[in-house]
């Protein structure tokens, strides 16, 4: 008879195996009571969302140089807070992440609560989110489920249903495998052993520590799990972005509302963007020229084409969107990442086109 999966094999494996991480305390620190910090695991977290870990690291030592308590964040000023998250995507993580501070220090006294139930009260906290701090910060036995869990009880389990149906079937059977003790040990455990060795393609289950009891090991379908039913092509969007340079070298940037996409995020002013070509919205009279190259960038729903339109404007324009941001002060790591291939492009003729 198959061995049963046994949490035990598991962290026996993550005790010698356990990745390093800045906001991690390892198994050895853990076991002699050091505890991991609620601000620092709530904030990789929500950074690891849609994020590699790789990714994540330079943004996480950024953001816990400058702040590095919750009031501290709690006290920043919003354009600080979104400048530091540019590059990283999906802005209205960031947004969440400044109120959940706030909300933290106005009803918690500036520590995150220990109850389940208040973690999901709090803005940008959704199951996972909660789960992962319950269980990594506060040791409760709750139920961490990524993508990386998916594919490791999809093979455990030798489960077929597709993604995303099978999310229910796939987190009851992450459950059931949660133990009591140690459960933030095992949530990274999992995560860990998803991310190195029961990857997506060519998991090695030589070295698997739940080789004996993986079903989909042992009927050789592993390579092919977790099914995933397939997701409608990405249309094509297009727009236009407007780069304005003033005599004095100020460039014109607009900040985008706080709804919708890259919101409260800098940018260049530009079209609508949609599936049909864009109507022209210069943000004041120039001799425009557009760019040979556009600027591309996909996002969950769509692809992006960017024409990019350049102009040299006297130093007495007058926009009637945006505001001109002197060189000195023009940072482009503030910008999200399709402003700043926009930037990437239009430099060139920064660089070359003389003044007027
Ligand atoms: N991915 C997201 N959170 C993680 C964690 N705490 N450990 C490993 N991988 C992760």
């Amino acid at each position: 008879m198959r061995e049963t999966p046994q949490s035990a094999d598991l962290l026996a494996w993550y005790d010698v195996h356990a990745r390093e991480m800045p906001w991690r305390v390892s198994p050895e620190d853990r076991a002699c009571g050091i505890r991991p910090d609620p601000y620092r695991i709530w904030l990789s977290e929500v950074m690891l969302q849609q994020t590699t870990v790789a990714a994540v690291q330079d943004y996480f030592h950024r953001f816990t140089a400058r702040w590095p308590t919750l009031p501290d964040l709690a006290a920043a000023e919003d354009q600080q807070v979104m400048g530091e998250w540019a590059g990283l995507g999906y802005y209205a993580r960031a947004r969440n992440l400044l109120k959940c501070a706030r909300v933290v220090v106005a009803d918690h006294g500036g520590a995150f609560p220990e109850d389940h139930g208040a973690l999901l009260k709090l803005p940008g906290i959704g199951p996972y989110t909660a789960a992962a701090i319950s269980a990594i910060a506060f040791d409760a036995p709750e139920t961490v489920v990524d993508g990386n869990v998916e594919r490791v009880m999809a093979r455990l389990h030798d489960i077929h249903t597709p993604l995303p149906a099978a999310k229910p079937e796939l987190t009851e059977a992450a459950r059931a495998l949660t133990p009591a003790t140690r459960a933030g040990d095992y949530a990274q455990a999992v995560m860990d052993l998803g991310a190195t060795i029961c990857t997506p393609r060519k998991p090695a289950c030589g070295i698997c520590p739940w080789r004996g009891p993986c079903v989909a090991r042992a009927r050789g379908t592993a390579a092919d799990l977790p099914k995933k039913t397939p997701k409608a092509a990405k249309p094509i969007w297009q727009g236009i972005a407007y780069v304005a340079r003033r005599t004095d070298g100020a460039l014109l940037l607009e900040r985008r509302p706080d709804k919708g996409l890259l919101g409260g995020m800098l940018g260049w002013p530009g079209s609508d963007w949609a599936e049909a070509p864009p109507a022209p919205a210069a943000p004041l009279q120039a001799a425009w020229r557009a760019l040979p190259e556009e600027a591309r960038h996909t996002f969950t729903h769509f692809h992006l084409r960017l024409s990019i339109h350049f102009a040299d404007v006297p130093q007495d324009a007058t926009p009637e969107r945006g505001d001109f941001l002197p060189l000195a002060a023009f940072r482009p790591s503030e910008l999200p990442t399709v402003m700043r291939k926009v930037f990437d492009l239009a430099r060139e003729t920064l660089d070359t086109a003389p003044k007027p």
